[in-house]
């Protein structure tokens, strides 16, 4: 398992207008878009490509492709503030969708909607959500995923908290986890500091 925690300039300083209590709605949508596309560029960069005969204009000669369907699947709701960036570079992708949210009490997380395209064995599976707190929702999502056959998952967050982490690295130690910032701890209501919030409430403007 690795976890990267991604060093872009662009990156650090759209998080931070993210982070700030005073981003608008539109703003905060518009710099996640934003960062969603540099994380899919970072995170694709060494995924297995296969040779293709192609022809150019000029002659025939030896081409790429991509070797594994992408399936792309947002945790609902705030894991579908990535999606938009991601279909920007990677519009091929097929969609697979997750539905939970925490208990505000117990911090369990509780899955209301599945569904996902055929194909999920033979698919590089891309999780994305903009947080990583106690690491439950994403827990849930992996177990629901390798459940359906799944072999090649990766986890793509914004923000993550050392706890989700360690659990996530504890539970599935071949895991690849892609972060654009580790921030400090969870607090008693579980929300990561300093991270940014709800992030489902202030991507939906239902804070
Ligand atoms: C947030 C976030 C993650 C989860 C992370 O969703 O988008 O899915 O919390 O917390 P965890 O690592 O402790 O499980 P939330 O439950 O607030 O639902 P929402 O996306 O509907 O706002
Ligand atoms: N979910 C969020 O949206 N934010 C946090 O800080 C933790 C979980």
């Amino acid at each position: 398992m690795s976890v990267k925690i991604l060093d872009h300039a662009l990156i650090k300083h759209k998080l931070s207008i993210m982070r700030e209590k005073s981003t608008s709605t539109y703003i905060f949508k518009q710099n996640l878009d934003e960062i969603a596309m540099l994380m899919a560029y970072e995170v694709s960069k060494d995924f297995p490509l296969k040779l293709k005969d192609i022809e150019t204009p000029i002659c025939k000669t030896t081409g790429y492709e991509l070797d594994k369907q992408i399936v792309l699947v947002p945790i609902l709701r705030a894991g579908i503030g990535l999606v938009d960036g991601f279909r920007t570079i990677m519009p091929n992708a097929k969609i697979g969708h997750i539905g939970m949210y925490r208990d505000e009490e117990t911090l369990q997380p509780q899955e209301y909607y599945a569904r996902f395209p055929k194909g999920l064995t033979e698919s590089k599976v891309i999780i994305v959500d903009p947080m990583l707190a106690t690491g439950g929702s994403a827990d849930m999502a992996i177990q629901d995923i390798l459940d359906r056959g799944a072999k090649d998952i990766m986890l793509v967050c914004l923000v993550g908290a050392p706890e989700g982490v360690k659990f996530l690295q504890d539970k599935y130690p071949e895991l690849d986890i892609t972060l654009a910032a580790l921030d400090d701890h969870l607090n008693d209501h579980g929300y990561i500091v300093p991270g940014l919030g709800d992030a489902g409430d202030r991507l939906f403007g239902t804070n």
